[in-house]
């Protein structure tokens, strides 16, 4: 079961917001009425002067908010539990779909006659699957995710590889999607697009525990790859889910031009600048924040 919400907005007539702030008005009755004929009939009206006008539900995971906020906008709040609990075959709503909400609209249109009206695709809530992914300044992605192919929590992080019929399988690290195996332009990106070579050099890549940079590194028959990867359980999930960003190049961690070291790459990077070891090329593949071993900064205090 989930549940579903629509939002709906109308801009109305200034004189259409004053007549629905009076509780008796005429056309709260016709709302009234267009929700009981979608399973809404038990309405709550609220204070006549409050802002939000009248709660309708039917005791069967519907409920619906009317709303009015100054200068001009009216606004429907719609929910609906997916599978509604049985309902005896005379009490049972209408099925609800798309387009079940877009005939709502048209009726309230008719009703409050707005200037515009928008009907929001719908949000699931509580659903098996979250198809949804805060971005890092709080706006919301929706994927097509239909399956949740792996999660853990390791030491570090929440790991979840989502399978998206579009993307592939994609990883998930701490609620941001890292790669997915439809990404490979990105990993070209990031070693250089052709533009390096990397035939008899020296490689340093931090993080990367898709495996993506070091496959695609390692066609180019390099003179050493050193990869440093904090996280066990994102190399063993890749290896596992990953195979269209990995392939094989992380089935063993050793081969004879790379190691995959499985450690904090920050003390790594200092013991190879105590040592006085170069390298010819730096790849930075670490999540766009990095682990810390060592806690420092305010979080930590
Ligand atoms: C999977 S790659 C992909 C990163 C990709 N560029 C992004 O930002 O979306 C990122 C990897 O960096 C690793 N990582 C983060 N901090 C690290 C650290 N201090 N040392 C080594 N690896 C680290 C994570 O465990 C993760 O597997």
């Amino acid at each position: 079961m989930d549940v579903r919400t629509v939002l709906y907005d109308f801009r109305v007539e200034p004189e259409i917001l004053e007549s629905m702030r009076h509780g008796t008005s005429k056309i709260n009755e016709q709302l009234k009425d267009i929700l009981s004929s979608v399973g809404l009939g038990k309405h709550t009206q609220s204070h006549p002067s409050e802002d939000a006008i009248f709660l309708s539900s039917f005791g069967n995971g519907r409920w619906a908010i009317f709303s009015c906020h100054s200068p001009d906008l009216v606004t429907l709040t719609f929910h609906y539990d997916r599978c509604p609990k049985a309902q005896s075959l005379k009490e049972s709503p209408p099925v609800l779909d798309e387009g079940s909400m877009e005939a709502l609209k048209q009726e309230v249109e008719k009703v409050l006659n707005p200037k515009k009206c928008k009907l929001f695709p719908e949000i699931s809530r509580g659903a098996a699957i979250d198809r949804y992914v805060p971005t890092a300044d709080r706006r919301l992605v929706e994927y097509d995710f239909d399956a949740t192919t792996f999660e853990a929590d390791s030491e570090y992080q929440n790991i979840k590889i989502m399978h998206s019929p579009q993307y592939g399988n994609m990883l998930i690290l701490d609620n941001d999607p890292n790669l997915a195996e439809s990404d490979l332009a990105y990993t070209k990106a990031i070693t250089g697009n052709g533009r390096e070579s990397y035939t008899g050099k020296e490689v340093l890549i931090l993080g990367g525990g898709d495996g993506g940079i070091l496959h695609e590194v390692l066609k180019e028959n390099p003179k050493f790859i050193t990869m440093v990867e904090i996280d066990q359980i994102v190399i063993d999930a890749a290896i596992k889910h990953l195979r269209g960003i990995c392939y094989d190049s992380m089935d063993s961690l050793t081969g004879d031009n790379y190691e995959v070291k499985v450690a904090d790459c920050i003390p790594i990077m200092q013991q190879y600048i105590t040592e006085g070891k170069m390298f010819d090329y730096i790849i930075n593949d670490l999540t766009a924040i990095p682990i810390t071993t060592e806690p420092r900064g305010k979080l930590y205090l």
